[in-house]
């Protein structure tokens, strides 16, 4: 089954149906169709969506939709969920719990130490720059060569706890520069940003092997009339016709959603 088809089976808004139906599933599908049946191992940050993201120990932990559809998309998978919430009771086989605050550098260090290498790690957390820049400063080493560490819903910080820690720029606004920076040659990223934060965050979209900021607002609407049969007959085509990088795209692109780095 492809990847949009079990975000629905399951519940998560990363495809085209359900909630804001960002659409990264079909962008998912293209990068990760080829390792469907390897020995992956993929971590999560951010099990289920409720309560607000400034106060997320409200929710009822009830299910995890998209580790679900990881589960089933990659029958092989070893998966780790990471999440401030409680999930001990859903961790099981496949599935194994890290409890951790992403703004609290010792929960990170902890990650860090009982995570193996993973091929993939998306941070689809509370989307607080803080959270982003300082769970990327400690997990985006453990990712392996060639692997992959995806931000997701860089268009969207939520209010309140935006404001927490030494921020000096956006997620987003940073891998922007970065990412023109590394096209154009310049380095106006170590000449702008003071904070360590800024300058680990730019350091990783500069030196990642590559780097791409996708705004999915077309391929959600593709998706829904022509991409999933055309992709499941052509992916690399699909690949190169459909993902850009911000560069080709940066009128576009005031507002990206997805941030994909390959290490
Ligand atoms: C957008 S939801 C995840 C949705 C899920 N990945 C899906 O696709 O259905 C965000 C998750 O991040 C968790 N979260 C919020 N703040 C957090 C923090 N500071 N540290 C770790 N997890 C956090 C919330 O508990 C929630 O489970």
């Amino acid at each position: 089954m492809q990847l949009t088809e079990l975000a629905l089976k399951f519940g998560t808004d990363k495809g085209v149906h359900i909630g804001e139906a960002h659409g990264y599933t079909i962008v998912y599908d293209l990068l990760f169709a080829a390792l469907k049946s390897s020995d992956v191992a993929l971590a999560e940050l951010g099990l289920q969506v409720g309560a607000s993201e400034s106060n997320p120990l409200e929710k009822n932990v009830t299910d995890v939709p998209s580790a679900r559809m990881w589960l089933t998309y990659f029958p092989n998978i070893s998966f780790f969920g990471i999440d401030i919430c409680d999930f001990t009771e859903l961790s099981r086989g496949q599935f194994t719990f890290l409890r951790a605050d992403a703004g609290i550098a010792v929960d990170l260090k902890r990650v860090v130490q009982e995570l193996p290498p993973v091929d993939i790690f998306i941070d689809d957390g509370s989307h607080a720059s803080y959270h982003q820049q300082l769970t990327l400063q400690y997990l985006f080493p453990k990712v392996k060569k060639g692997g992959f560490y995806i931000i997701e819903d860089l268009h969207w910080q939520p209010d309140p706890i935006e404001k927490i820690g030494n921020i000096e720029f956006n997620t987003a606004e940073i891998a922007k520069l970065a990412i023109n920076d590394r096209f154009s040659g310049e380095q106006n990223g170590t000449k702008l940003f003071k904070n360590d934060f800024s300058i680990s965050t730019y350091e990783a979209v500069r030196n990642a092997e590559i780097a791409v900021l996708f705004s999915t607002a077309d391929l959600n609407s593709m998706a829904k009339h022509v991409l999933p049969p055309h992709v499941r007959a052509e992916p690399v085509v699909s690949l190169r016709k459909y993902i850009f990088d911000w560069r080709r795209k940066k009128n576009q692109l005031s507002s990206p959603k997805l941030l994909v780095l390959q290490r």
